[in-house]
């Protein structure tokens, strides 16, 4: 058997836990497996004292991440810290430029400075590794890098923000509004310490943003991506989707339109029978589409301490086995700059909205939508609850720019009581 893997774990939370505790109670199985011990020589965290539920006294330790980086007795360093700045970043520069490998949960940090690092590890010939940072336990990294590497990417989408999509089944299944749920999660510890990393999209976003640069060939681009979290999704739009035969999530989708890379992470509804639609709580869902394999759909838990353990382990034993190909699956110096879509590719649209109850106020949104190019594909009129009817329409597929011009000339038509609600409906 070969000489021993030695890891330095930076990041004893509920993730570097769960890594300590998989290599103790499958040391035989993981040795078997690779074809060489996996060993931990030290570990780093704020507090020594804290009683983790995990016996550390065989590891040395380290107050400082970057001090355990470039330690003589390791050889991977497992950076489980976290952020996007400060002392993750500098301990994993510090773990590259000292020889080690890299494995990582941090999507953040891959998001924000993916490919500045990916070129400081292909140059130091190390391994940066992360199929923790996307989507927890699902092994969706593997999946494009290595299952569909025969393929040519067209679309990436899924939900990968649990806490998010456990917010919009709580609300339609409980009938509570968006600030109900919110409070109730963050009061069960459901939400990130910044829950605006949750609720706004970005933590979802992070990982829209590596899986693109994955599928596509492309830098990693955080800022192209159109972000919206859930904040403006209403209990009552969660109720008139589901009456016509769809769900809200919060919903990523990248894909190549041939007028740049589409990246966007927004509410969007989806067919209520799709696996999509029927993803429910906290697990995640991604949905991979190729030309040769049509569409995959992985599901599973995208959080918590076995699953994303399970995934950094995954990475630990390619370490093991000598597997450490490009960072993004193409070396990063050939990745293409991500040029941004100058559009959105056309999509229907759900409207929402409330109308005032007088003779021709039907006609003059038809009228407008018409003018703008856009066609009604169907349309839902409910009874007047006072000066006013709720009205639903789907629309045909339509640029995003014909939407927007008829939303516009809308609010000036005088019989739409207040700003239509306008959410894409995603085809998957
Ligand atoms: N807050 C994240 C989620 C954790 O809810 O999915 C994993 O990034």
């Amino acid at each position: 058997m070969s000489q021993p893997l030695r890891l330095g774990i930076a990041g004893l939370g509920t993730v570097g836990v769960g890594v300590v505790r998989i290599i103790r109670q499958h040391s035989a199985l993981l040795a078997a497996r690779t074809g060489r011990e996996i060993s931990i020589s030290a570990v780093s965290a704020r507090d020594p004292d804290k009683d983790r539920g995990v016996s550390l006294k065989d590891y040395a330790w380290e107050q400082d991440a970057a001090a355990l980086a470039v330690r003589d007795d390791i050889d991977v360093f497992v950076e489980l810290i976290g952020g996007h700045e400060g002392k993750a970043k500098e301990a994993v520069e510090a773990a590259l430029d000292a020889g080690k490998d890299v494995v990582t949960a941090n999507k953040a940090l891959l998001a924000i400075h993916g490919q500045a690092l990916a070129e400081r590890a292909e140059a130091a010939g190390r391994a940066l590794r992360y199929e923790a940072a996307v989507a927890g336990g699902i092994p969706v990294i593997k999946s494009l890098t290595e299952g569909l590497a025969g393929n040519d990417v067209t679309r990436v989408m899924g939900v990968m923000n649990g806490s998010c999509n456990y917010i919009l089944t709580r609300m339609e299944s409980a009938g509570l509004s968006y600030e109900e749920v919110f409070a109730e999660a963050d009061g069960l510890g459901y939400l990130e310490a910044d829950p605006q990393l949750d609720v706004g999209g970005i933590d979802a976003a992070h990982k829209l943003a590596i899986l693109a640069s994955l599928a596509f060939g492309t830098q990693v681009n955080f800022d192209g991506i159109a972000l919206e979290g859930i904040e403006r999704v209403s209990i009552d739009d969660i109720h008139a989707a589901a009456d016509m035969g769809y769900k809200i999530k919060l919903l990523g989708v990248a894909q190549k339109t041939g007028r740049g890379l589409e990246q966007r992470m927004q509410p969007c509804l989806v067919p209520d029978t799709s696996p999509l639609g029927q993803l429910d709580g906290g697990t995640n869902m991604v949905v991979l589409e190729g030309d040769a394999v049509g569409q995959i759909v992985l599901r599973g838990p995208g959080a918590g301490e076995g699953p994303t353990a399970s995934a950094v382990m995954a990475d630990v034993c390619d370490v093991a086995r000598g597997l450490t190909g490009p960072v993004f699956g193409i070396p990063a110096k050939r990745l293409a700059q991500a040029v941004p879509a100058s559009s959105e590719l056309p999509a229907p649209y759900y409207l929402r909205m409330s109308l005032q109850d007088k003779p021709g106020a039907l006609a003059r949104v038809a009228a407008v939508l018409g003018e703008a190019g856009v066609s009604i594909d169907r349309m839902r009129q409910y009874g007047h609850e006072d000066a006013s009817a709720p009205v639903l329409i789907v629309t045909h597929k339509t640029s995003a720019d014909a939407l927007r011009q008829a939303l516009e000339a809308m609010s000036g038509t005088g019989v739409v009581a207040s700003a239509p609600v306008a959410l894409r409906i995603e085809a998957v």
